[in-house]
């Protein structure tokens, strides 16, 4: 399963992206908002660090408008995905960027067949909201096992990029319902790595080696 890194913050992306752990980035209006720098710049930015996929948001509600901003976020960088919301006009926008060989990321996923609208319009990624779910009683993970039996029953191609991701448990159920690419923020992917007994093992490790007077 593929991480990608679910922030703006630049300081953040570069730290945990020279861990080798992560695969790429997402980005949102509510992200590029928090790290309080202008859209463009931040993307730019953040492509020239990742190499891998960077998703950045069209803000157009409108075919064209979603069609001209995402050309224009395609063209800051090769690795670019123009992150597109999933309604009527998202999924045209869709069709034409799959056509012209443009990256996509349709966001904003909740049910099962909407995930299926977005593969047939041949999305790069579809973007289910585990957490959004979770928020409102319905089980997020739940979702992401119905797309991946979906998509494979028919061979879609569109990866599954479990979203919305709050803590460590929806990254294992993630990878276990079949999930390709999971984004989370840098804390959750940081915590992925953390046992008390990791912690309590080392302790008493160092604390022997101490006393033996071990050096290496
Ligand atoms: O990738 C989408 C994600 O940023 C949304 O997360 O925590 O705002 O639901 P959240």
């Amino acid at each position: 399963m593929q991480f990608f890194i679910d922030t703006a913050d630049i300081d953040a992306i570069r730290e945990l992206y020279a861990t080798g752990l992560a695969d790429g980035v997402t980005t949102n209006p509510s992200l590029i908002k928090k790290s309080g720098r202008d859209f463009t710049e931040v993307v730019t930015e953040i492509c020239s660090i990742v190499s891998g996929p960077v998703s950045a948001e069209v803000i157009a509600t409108d075919v064209k408008g979603m069609l001209s901003e995402g050309r224009k976020l395609a063209s800051i960088a090769g690795n670019v995905v123009v992150k597109l919301p999933l309604t009527i006009d998202g999924l045209k926008a869709c069709k034409t960027f799959s056509d012209e060989g443009i990256k996509t990321n349709v966001t904003l996923c909740f049910s099962a067949n909407q995930a299926l609208l977005a593969a047939k319009v041949g999305a790069t990624y579809i973007s289910p909201f585990i957490g959004r779910l979770d928020d409102i009683h319905i089980d997020g993970l739940d979702l992401i096992r119905e797309i991946r039996v979906i998509y494979d029953n028919y061979g879609f191609e569109t990866g599954i990029l479990g979203a919305s991701i709050r803590n460590p448990l929806h990254v294992k159920e993630c990878a276990l319902a079949g999930a390709d690419v999971m984004t989370a923020p840098p804390a959750v992917i940081k915590a992925l790595a953390n046992h008390p007994l990791t912690d309590k093992g080392l302790a008493a490790f160092l604390s022997d080696a101490k006393a033996a007077g071990i050096s290496v």
